[in-house]
C-alpha cells in the first residue's frame, strides 16, 4: 500500500506530492510544523499539539489554513488512509507560494498545508531498557526556540554530531553552560536527593508536549520536582538522566560526553516515570481525537 499525504486540499500517493518550488517553507523556512504521535490509531495528546500549532503560527502572525474541526477531520483521514496503527502525524503550514521576498506576500497568498503519516515503533522497549547516549554542544539557535518552526538547521547539525559519535542526542548548552534542551527533546536530571529537574518554559526552549505530561506524571507521583536550569556539571553528578519528546516518550540517558551517569544504567525514579506514563496512555487518559 502506498503512502498517502495531504497537501493543500488534496489526498495524493506521497510519491506524487508536491508543493511548488517558491512554496515559503522551502525557500524562507518561513513555516511550523508539529508531529503528533499515533498509538492503536489514536494520536497522543492531539488538542495540546494543536494548541502549540496555534501559538506557533501566531508567533510567525501566520494565520491557521483552516479552523480546527477541518484540520481534525483531515488528520483523522490522513491516519485512516495510511492504516497507521503506531508511528507519527506530520503537519507542517508555510506561509505559502509567491515571488521570493522576506517580508510577507500580500494577505491574498494562502498558507501551504501539508500532512504525512508514517509508521515507526515508539519508544522502543530494547533502547528504554539500555539507555542512551548523549553529547554536548553548543546551543547555536536563535532566541524563539519555543516556537516550533521548520528553520531547524542548528538542531540538525547537533543530530547529526550525535550520530556521528554513537549518541542518541546532543543537549544543547547556552553560554552560561546550562543545558537548555536536546535538539529534538527536552532534558532532564535527578538528583542524588531525588530532586527531579528541567529547565522551566522560556523562549530558549520547545515546550514540549512530553515535557508538560512528564511533569503532571511526577507530581501525580509525589516526586520532588524542580522547573530550574541545570548546568552541565550538575548533569555530570547527576544520579539520573533522562530525555523527554513525542516519540521517544521517556527515555533513560545513562552517558554524557562519554562517562556513565549514576550507575551507567536506568535509574529507578525514571523507570517508575515511564511505567507511569505508559500506563496513562494506556488508560486513555493522555490519548484521544
Ligand atoms: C527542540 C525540541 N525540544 C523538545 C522537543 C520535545 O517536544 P514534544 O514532547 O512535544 O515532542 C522537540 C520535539 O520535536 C524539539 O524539537
Amino acid at each position: 500500500m502506498s503512502r498517502i499525504a495531504y497537501v493543500n486540499g488534496q489526498y495524493v500517493p506521497l510519491a506524487d506530492a508536491t508543493v511548488p518550488i517558491e512554496d515559503r517553507g522551502y525557500q524562507l523556512a518561513d513555516g511550523v510544523y508539529e508531529v503528533i504521535a499515533v498509538r492503536g490509531g489514536v494520536p497522543i495528546d492531539l488538542a495540546p499539539h494543536l494548541r502549540r500549532l496555534d501559538q506557533s503560527l501566531s508567533a510567525l502572525h501566520m494565520a491557521p489554513p483552516m479552523g480546527e474541526r477541518a484540520l481534525r477531520v483531515i488528520l483523522r483521514t490522513v491516519t485512516a488512509r495510511n492504516r497507521l496503527v503506531e508511528g507519527i502525524l506530520y503537519v507542517q503550514i508555510s506561509r505559502g507560494v509567491a515571488r521570493r521576498e522576506h517580508a510577507f506576500p500580500p494577505s491574498s497568498v494562502r498558507p501551504s498545508l501539508v500532512v504525512t503519516a508514517r509508521t515507526q515503533a515508539l519508544a522502543p522497549e530494547s533502547m528504554f531498557e539500555k539507555g542512551v547516549a548523549v553529547i554536548t554542544d553548543a546551543d547555536l539557535r536563535w532566541k524563539r526556540c519555543d516556537i516550533k518552526s521548520i528553520a531547524l538547521l542548528p538542531n540538525v547539525l547537533g543530530k547529526q554530531g550525535a550520530r556521528e559519535r554513537n549518541a542518541f542526542e546532543t543537549w544543547l548548552l547556552a553560554p552560561d553552560k546550562t543545558v537548555t534542551e536536546g535538539t529534538s527533546s527536552n532534558a532532564w536530571i535527578v538528583t542524588g536527593r531525588g530532586q527531579v529537574i528541567t529547565r522551566p518554559l522560556s523562549h530558549a526552549i520547545l515546550g514540549g508536549i512530553t515535557r508538560s505530561r512528564t511533569l503532571e506524571v511526577a507530581h501525580r507521583l509525589g516526586l520532588k520536582v524542580v522547573e530550574h536550569p541545570f548546568t552541565l556539571e550538575e548533569a555530570r553528578r547527576a544520579a539520573e538522566a533522562f530525555l523527554t519528546s513525542t516519540t521517544a516518550f521517556i527515555l533513560p540517558v545513562v552517558r554524557l560526553d562519554g562517562k556513565q551517569i549514576g550507575d551507567g544504567w536506568p535509574g529507578a525514579i525514571t523507570r517508575r516515570l515511564r511505567a507511569a506514563y505508559l500506563s496513562a496512555l494506556a488508560g486513555g487518559g493522555v490519548a484521544g481525537w
